[in-house]
């Protein structure tokens, strides 16, 4: 086996053991969905029981408006989890992504443990996954078949993460030629892309150039969350902390793409510290389409299984239903159209 492969999996099995065991959030940057508020509709007039949570992703209808995010691959621990994450994903009808499937690129040795998302999660929306770096390289688009059919995917997911390639030891900080190479992708790859940061969140002036190459979707992926930045400088037993708070909060990322709609057809995903119903109704009622999460559902799957994944998805739905009755929205399109009031005009 090359060393670059065993680089590869040795690197994704510290992403799941530091992610599980260390502090690795922003230290003073939020998400900022605490300061937003839902208007109180005190006449409300929809039916409690009959308020629908379901959405349409990719053509497919899906029972939430939310995407279990790509986490894991290529490594011996991740097949249980994506096994795991694929079961509650099918049971709950949503959609699911892969960890980067760059491992899959260099040989087979764990490839069964992307196989196995598609294997358990029946026909729900499933996403490739590959990282810019190996965008800004790779010219076949072969290669890139190979890893879609590994999962039967419905769309493909590549993730642009400039501030973990520049911390990450032997990272690959040189994505040039990534626009055109993302362009000529979704012309001949024959599926859907979506581009998503990883935790640092996606200015509107990169999605709208993003958006000219003629993807499918954005997936914020925002600050407020899990900083990258802290997780390769743990690995790197790096002290200084200044990168781990880098990036653009999540909430603000929304507001800011969202008015891209005007001229743009895309779907929006709010990713990047959401771990409750609250922030994902707040997401959906400051313009996202879908929310999605990654770190705090690896910490419920690897401490409860599946049945952790469902029951923790559906509380948070729970109350996104709750929400949606106290402010009059029947549907995720009316919640999607809900007014959120500012902290600052409150008092
Ligand atoms: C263990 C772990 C591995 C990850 N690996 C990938 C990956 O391979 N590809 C990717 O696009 N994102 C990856 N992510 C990033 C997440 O998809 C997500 O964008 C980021 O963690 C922010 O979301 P969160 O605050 O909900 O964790 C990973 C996240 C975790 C927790």
């Amino acid at each position: 086996m090359s060393s670059q492969s065993d680089e590869t999996i040795k690197r994704k099995k510290d992403h799941i053991e530091i992610c599980l065991s260390e502090d690795v959030g922003f230290s003073s940057i939020t998400t900022g969905f605490e300061n937003y508020y839902f208007e109180h509709n005190a006449i409300t007039e929809v039916d409690f029981n009959k308020v629908d949570l379901t959405t349409k992703f990719l053509k497919k209808k899906i029972n939430y408006p939310f995407l279990i995010s790509c986490m894991t691959g290529g490594t011996s621990e991740a097949e249980k989890i994506n096994e795991h994450l694929a079961i509650a994903a099918k049971e709950l009808n949503i959609p699911i992504g892969v960890g980067s499937q760059r491992q899959a690129l260099e040989n087979d040795k764990y490839i069964s443990s992307y196989k196995v998302i598609r294997k358990n999660a029946g026909d729900v929306p499933v996403l490739s996954n590959i990282g810019a770096a190996q965008v800004s390289q790779i010219k076949s688009v072969e290669q890139y078949r190979r890893i879609v059919e590994l999962v039967n995917a419905s769309a493909l997911v590549i993730h642009v993460n400039p501030l973990q390639e520049m911390i990450q030891t032997s990272g690959e900080p040189n994505f040039k030629g990534l626009l055109k190479n993302i362009e000529r992708l979704v012309q001949r790859i024959g599926i859907p892309i979506i581009v998503k940061e990883v935790g640092s969140g996606i200015s509107k002036s990169a999605a709208k150039k993003i958006l000219d190459t003629g993807v499918y979707g954005i997936d914020v992926a925002g600050a407020g969350g899990t900083s990258w930045a802290q997780v390769e400088l743990k690995r790197n037993k790096e002290e200084n902390e200044y990168f781990r708070n880098w990036g653009l909060p999540t909430s603000y990322c929304i507001r800011q793409i969202k008015t891209l709609k005007s001229k743009y057809k895309f779907s929006l995903i709010a990713s990047g510290g959401i771990s409750n119903g609250i922030d994902i109704a707040k997401s959906i009622a400051l313009g996202a389409d879908l929310a999605a999460s990654a770190r705090p559902l690896l910490k419920i799957v690897m401490n409860n299984g599946v049945d952790g994944i469902v029951n923790e998805i559906s509380s948070w739905f729970d109350d996104v239903k709750k929400i949606m009755y106290l402010t009059g929205s029947k549907n995720i399109k009316e919640l999607s159209k809900q007014k959120l009031i500012n902290r600052t005009e409150l008092y």
